[in-house]
């Protein structure tokens, strides 16, 4: 179980989350809302990558500051950004993680083969990573996510970008991720979270404005499908980019 208390954060004086306080088991979250909202911000911290100013993250009753290695090892984090590593082959671009990670290099072969085998990116291993498309790039730092099996994997916007074959086949690629581990997704597009999150929690302005599955959100705004309880939050102003419903 993992819980964040009353996490607060400003850059300068631009204020990124004003108290956010979660608890989150096992399952699929999706991380909902317009950008600006403070979506990366809050899996920077969750990931102990950058620190809070106020509030604590605590895993299974522990903060993850005193946690530091033991808990670096059980979370997977696909940081939102691409572009990094283009020389690297996908295969090199895995080993180098799995190193940072302290996955033993005997077991690394195989792990490596595991990985790649689920985000079916075999046949493409051995490439440059700046040869991939969007959506190679995407399950190449899935799979990244996934080494060592953590317990955690955090992965924001990785349908960003994406052709929608792309899209589907990436999310398909998440849901079959589920287990018991927690894993947060975060979109500003409802239809590649929608059906697969166990929970969405709609972010705005540095808060979590609400929270609960699809079905109950939808009862609870009155409406049909989550992208009417999204404009129903944000208004129709804040859609998302028109790039992405191409
Ligand atoms: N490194 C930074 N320096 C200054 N402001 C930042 C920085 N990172 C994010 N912000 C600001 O904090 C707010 C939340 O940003 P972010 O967490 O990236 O939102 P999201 O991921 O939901 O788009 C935005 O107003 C953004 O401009
Ligand atoms: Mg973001």
């Amino acid at each position: 179980m993992f819980k964040l208390r009353d996490i607060t954060k400003k850059y300068k004086d631009k204020t990124a989350l004003r108290g956010v306080s979660l608890d989150l088991a096992p399952g699929i979250y999706g991380l909902l809302g317009p950008n600006g909202a403070g979506k990366s911000t809050l899996m920077n911290i969750i990931t102990g990558n950058i620190p809070a100013d106020n509030g604590c993250v605590y895993w299974e009753g522990t903060e993850i500051e005193k946690l530091g290695k033991a808990f670096r090892s059980q979370i997977g984090y696909a940081p939102q950004q691409q572009g990094l590593y283009d020389s690297f082959t996908g295969r090199r671009f895995l080993s180098y993680m799995a190193a940072l990670k302290g996955i033993p290099g005997k077991e690394q072969k195989q792990e490596l083969r595991r990985v790649l085998s689920y985000v079916n990116m075999e046949e493409a291993a051995d490439r440059a990573i700046g040869t991939y498309s969007g959506g190679m790039k995407q399950r190449i730092l899935i799979a990244q996510a996934i080494l060592g099996s953590p317990r955690l994997i955090v992965l924001d916007e990785p349908t960003a970008g994406l052709d929608p074959k792309e899209r589907v086949r990436v999310r398909e690629q998440i849901k079959a991720l589920s287990g018991d581990r927690i894993i947060l997704v975060s979109t500003h597009v409802v239809s590649d979270i929608a059906p697969i999150a166990d929970r969405i929690l709609l972010i705005g302005d540095g808060a979590v404005i609400d929270q609960g599955p699809v079905e109950e959100l939808c009862e609870k705004y009155d409406s049909e499908n989550l992208e009417q309880v999204y404009l129903h939050i944000f208004g129709e102003e804040e859609r998302h980019d028109p790039a992405d419903t191409l």
